[in-house]
């Protein structure tokens, strides 16, 4: 979907629609422990979401084109190896594993998308602790690029200049996005590229912005199910995504609890 500028009353129900989502995530993260399963996690924030009456936006998402099932949850729930879209499974989680929950909420026909990484009973090994760290300053890095005037490339680049400075690498082929009435609108916003690369920011934009790291090979493959996002040498991974408004007093974080 093409981009849309949008006004203050706008960017206000995309607050609201971000605050909601960002809550279901600490809710979730909350409940997050060695033995709970995914589905136990995607229970909590959907039950939470209909609460503030909101709608999830991932239930449903997709499918038509690919010929593959839409997307039956309310989050994904991505465990090591896989990077973005694992599907909630009854599959216990276990102590250290890395696991990354994105969850997308739709509030008077606007949407928040956010997505944060975690290590399960907190006990995370220095390379996930580094892949967590890494992370949360790449969105932070990127979250700071996006301000008018500069182009998508100029988060992009700084995103990729970031991580790999670190020894970790960004996955190809998978990015973040325009947001607003859609949850996807243009234009892509890619974890890698050049200053040059992409439109110029304006005023009134909405964009998520959601580094995906792998501590091995920057290649994916997508699981038989048709969803999970899996780094190709089974490598562990993070991802963190924020929803953040194009404004006059610079980009703003729509999704914070
Ligand atoms: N934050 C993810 C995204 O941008 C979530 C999509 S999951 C889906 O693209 F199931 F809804 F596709
Ligand atoms: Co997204």
């Amino acid at each position: 979907m093409a981009i849309t500028i949008k006004s203050n009353e706008q960017f206000a129900l995309m607050r609201r629609a971000g605050r909601i989502t960002a809550q279901a995530l600490v809710l979730v993260r909350e409940a997050v422990k060695p033995g709970v399963t995914t589905r136990d996690l995607d229970t909590i924030a959907y039950n939470y979401i209909k609460s503030q009456g909101a709608i999830p936006s991932f239930k449903g998402y997709g499918g038509q084109m690919r010929g593959i099932p839409r997307y039956p949850a309310t989050i994904c729930a991505s465990v090591n190896a896989v990077i973005v879209h694992g599907i909630p499974s009854d599959v216990p989680l276990q102590e250290g594993d890395l696991l990354s929950i994105d969850c997308g909420a739709i509030y008077r026909g606007y949407h928040g998308d956010a997505a944060i990484s975690l290590a399960v009973g907190g006990k995370a090994s220095p390379l996930v602790q580094r892949l967590l760290d890494g992370g949360e300053e790449a969105l932070h890095i990127g979250v700071g690029k996006a301000q008018a005037g500069n182009r998508i490339g100029v988060i992009s680049n700084a995103i990729q200049q970031y991580v790999e400075g670190l020894g970790f690498r960004v996955v190809h082929d998978y990015g973040g996005h325009g947001i607003g009435t859609a949850m996807h609108e243009d234009p892509h916003v890619p974890n890698e590229g050049y200053p040059t690369d992409g439109i110029v920011l304006r005023l009134g934009m909405a964009i998520a912005i959601e580094p995906m790291l792998s501590a091995g090979s920057p290649d994916v493959e997508v699981a038989a199910d048709g969803w999970a996002v899996i780094i190709k040498d089974r490598a562990l991974s993070s991802h963190f995504e924020h929803t953040v408004a194009i404004t006059e007093n610079g980009p703003e974080i729509m999704t914070l609890p």
